[in-house]
């Protein structure tokens, strides 16, 4: 497995590998079997198979964790060779933003950054897309794989590639859990033994709001309600619960074919998000 840490080495090294499938696993690191079931996606459908970890400052608001966001890239690399990794791409940040943050070209996303978690995160949108940006444009693989657990990024990075005409194929993969329900996460290292437990409370609410929809209650904001009162019962501090179109996160119209069931809440020091499908 290669390491790349600059853009120039990297450009030099995938020079050699222009012909075959390539994929991108984008990461922020601290890797769980969540990003590891999508290097294995990756694998599975690219000859060679990439993976970046960068934890992107672009996508930090400044009362988050960007200086506490577990970083851990011995044990990253570890996993990442395990799981068959071909190359890893691990950047400075004056390497993916030369003369500084501030003042850098950015990925302006439209409403689809500012509704859910856009509301309680300012500009982290903009930031996940034009870092998100780079990295296709630094690496051109032909596919790259994103988690449903991050229903939001994964609906944005596809809408992004599809209007700025990105020769690429965005695949979502599915949510990974512990037994509990409580979808992985970074962020999970936050939790007391104590919250980890309660934690999973939200993927419940999600299941049970999906079965009344399944049941045929067509009741969204109630339902929504219902779910936001027994987090806040629980001790969570509820950004949302709602039910809205897969695709476009508005919710839903004479246009939905499929459902979202989304939610983010806080918990202790950490802030969970969590997301189902329904049909209807
Ligand atoms: P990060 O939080 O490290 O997540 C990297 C990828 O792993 C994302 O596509 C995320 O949806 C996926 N993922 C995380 N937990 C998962 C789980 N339990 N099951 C399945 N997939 C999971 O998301 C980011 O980094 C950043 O915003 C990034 C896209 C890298 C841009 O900086």
């Amino acid at each position: 497995m290669d390491v790349v840490h600059d853009i120039a080495t990297l450009r030099a090294t995938l020079e050699g590998q222009r012909h075959v499938r390539t994929g991108l696993v984008p990461t922020m690191g601290n890797l769980h079997a969540g990003h590891l079931a999508l290097v294995q996606a990756c694998r599975q459908a690219s000859d060679f198979c990439m993976v970046s970890i960068f934890v992107n400052p672009t996508q930090f608001g400044p009362n988050e964790d960007f200086a506490n966001y577990p970083r851990t890239l011995d044990d990253d690399l570890r996993l990442l060779e395990a799981a068959g990794t071909d190359l890893v791409f691990n950047p400075s940040v004056d390497d993916m933003y030369p003369g500084g943050q501030d003042d850098h070209v950015s990925v302006t996303v439209g409403s689809l950054a500012h509704k859910l978690c856009g509301e309680a995160r300012p500009g982290h949108f903009d930031g996940v897309a034009t870092v998100v940006a780079k990295l296709f444009n630094i690496v051109a693989p032909n596919e790259a794989f994103f988690g449903e657990k991050d229903w939001q990024q994964l609906t944005l990075i596809r809408t992004m590639a599809r209007q700025l005409d990105m020769p690429l194929e965005v695949t979502g993969v599915p949510t990974v859990r512990e037994p509990s329900g409580l979808a992985m996460s970074s962020r999970n290292k936050y939790l007391s033994d104590e919250e980890r437990e309660r934690a999973a409370l939200i993927n419940r609410v999600l299941m049970r709001i999906k079965a009344a929809i399944e049941r045929g209650d067509r009741a969204y904001a109630d339902a929504e309600a219902r779910g936001a009162r027994a987090l806040t019962a629980a001790g969570f501090d509820v950004d949302y619960v709602a039910v809205r179109d897969a695709v476009r996160l508005v919710p839903p119209d004479d246009d939905t074919r499929t459902l979202r069931i989304l939610a983010a809440a806080r918990l202790g020091r950490a802030r969970l998000i969590d997301n189902v499908g329904v049909a209807i």
